[in-house]
């Protein structure tokens, strides 16, 4: 599965990415907004940072304008794929952006035939919020479940990106459910390498070693 990072913090994009484990990142109007700079400047920084897919969001709500403001953000770097919310405004700019051979992520989806419809217009990846839907009470992790099995049924090619993730169960779930990669919050990201059976089992490997007297180097 592919790990993308939710967020527009260079810092700390730069700082995980070191890790070697980032394919990609996914950033919304409301992480731009917490970044406090501009937008075309954030997105051109997190392009030179990582080179897989940067999605960068429209914030129009017709498809005309939403159209001009894809191709904007696409022509920032080759690696931006262009994100629209799942409306019919955005699904009818995405099958026009994707004639076009721009990459577009549709975002905001909440349920399966949602999905269907991203899939059909042409989306390179389609983004279900799975903690949103465990918010309002419904399986977030059931719906990536879901997709997938109509995906498969019809060999769609449009990747399922679990997005809204809150903890490292919600990485497991996705995963398990078949998504393709999962767009993680970099304090997600950080807890994922951690278990506490790692640090003792780690403590006491090192402090028999430090008993042999014995470098490797
Ligand atoms: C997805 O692309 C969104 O940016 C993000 O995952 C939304 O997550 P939230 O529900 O934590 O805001």
């Amino acid at each position: 599965m592919q790990i993308f990072l939710d967020s527009s913090d260079t810092t700390q994009i730069r700082d995980l990415a070191a890790t070697g484990l980032v394919d990609g990142i996914t950033t919304n109007p409301s992480l731009i907004a917490k970044a406090g700079r501009p937008m075309l400047e954030v997105i051109a920084e997190i392009c030179g940072i990582v080179e897989g897919p940067i999605s960068a969001e429209v914030v129009a709500k017709d498809a005309k304008t939403m159209l001009a403001e894809g191709r904007k953000l696409a022509g920032i770097a080759p690696n931006v794929v262009v994100k629209l919310p799942l409306t019919r405004d955005g699904l009818t700019a995405c099958a026009e952006l994707a004639r076009e051979g721009i990459n577009v992520n549709v975002t905001l989806c909440f349920s399966a035939v949602q999905a269907l419809l991203a899939a059909k217009a042409g989306a390179a990846y389609i983004s279900p919020f799975i903690g949103r839907l465990d918010d309002h009470g419904a399986d977030g992790v059931g719906l990536i479940a879901d997709i997938r099995a109509i995906y498969d049924n019809y060999g769609y090619d449009t990747e399922i990106l679990a997005a809204s993730i809150r903890n490292a169960e919600h990485v497991k779930g996705s995963a398990l459910a078949g998504a393709d990669c999962a767009t993680i919050p970099p304090e997600v990201f950080s807890t994922l390498f951690k278990h506490p059976l790692t640090d003792k089992g780690l403590d006491q490997f090192l402090s028999d070693w430090a008993k042999t007297g014995q470098s490797i180097l």
